[in-house]
């Protein structure tokens, strides 16, 4: 067991890769509104490598970040749910099992976003995505629809995602934030005492490769959409 009483839950990379992620959505809808499409599409290229990021570091992270180690089974899900109905909720060390299917509906919803932003075209034709010229005009139309309509699943997932979290906050006491902030939450909290994330067991070249592939990723985009 640690000594420390708080043990780490989420990593920091992931930490950074959420706080940006929420603040870059965020942007990227001011700048949609706005009509300021030059930084639409500059801040969509990081988007870009932050979502690249995280698909390699679901393979590489550490546990909580790894894909393999989530639950989304049905046994598991309906277990959850029993257990949440009972009223004897206890905190999952990671994702629990109903918010991993709203973790992997979110970053299903980015994925798509991104992709077909980088594709679309405005009906003039005068807004395009760094990589429309390598499809036909209706090609990056249609893209451009999937992007308003993706557009809308994604705030309906966020507006999800923060319904759920201030519920877990009211209803079952649990401040779900600090942890993704800090990284951090007591040992007690969990109900099998088991070892926390340990930031010095991380595999930094596993770090660099991720980070790699992500610069590789926005490297292209700015290569070909030159
Ligand atoms: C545009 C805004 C947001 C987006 C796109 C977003 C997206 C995500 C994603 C993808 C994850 C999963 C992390 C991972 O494993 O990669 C996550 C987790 C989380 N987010 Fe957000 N988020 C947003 C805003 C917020 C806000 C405003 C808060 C705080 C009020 C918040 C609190 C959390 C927490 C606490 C978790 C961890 C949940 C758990 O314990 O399982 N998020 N978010
Ligand atoms: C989370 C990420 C993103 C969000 C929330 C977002 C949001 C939006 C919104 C709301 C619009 C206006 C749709 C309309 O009313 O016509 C738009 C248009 C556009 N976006 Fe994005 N976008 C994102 C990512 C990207 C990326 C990565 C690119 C390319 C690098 C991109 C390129 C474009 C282009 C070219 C248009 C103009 C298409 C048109 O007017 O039909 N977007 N985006």
């Amino acid at each position: 067991m640690a000594k420390d009483p708080r043990i780490l839950v989420w990593d920091g990379a992931l930490r950074l890769f959420h706080w940006l992620t929420a603040f870059m959505v965020l942007a990227m809808w001011w700048t949609a509104e706005n009509g300021v499409m030059d930084w639409h599409k500059r801040l969509g290229i990081l988007l870009l490598g932050l979502l690249t990021f995280r698909l390699v570091w679901g393979v590489f992270g550490s546990r909580t970040a790894r894909f393999s180690s989530w639950q989304i089974g049905p046994g598991a899900i309906a277990a959850y749910l029993k257990g949440l109905r009972s009223g004897q909720h206890r905190p999952t060390f990671g994702h629990n099992p109903v918010g991993t299917l709203s973790v992997i509906a979110m970053l299903l919803a980015l994925c798509t976003q991104v992709g077909t932003g980088l594709f679309s075209v405005d009906v003039d034709g005068l807004e395009s995505g760094p990589l429309a010229a390598l499809v036909s005009f209706e090609t990056g139309r249609v893209a451009a629809e999937v992007h308003e309509i993706s557009f809308n699943v994604l705030l309906a997932l966020v507006a999800l995602h923060i319904a759920a979290i201030a519920t877990y906050l009211v209803f079952f006491k649990d401040n779900l934030v600090r942890p993704m902030v800090t990284g951090r939450r007591a040992q007690a909290d969990f109900e099998a005492e088991g070892e926390g994330l340990d930031h010095s067991k991380l595999s930094w070249p596993h770090l660099a490769i991720a980070i790699a592939v992500a610069a590789g990723a926005m490297w292209a985009v700015l290569r070909i959409g030159g």
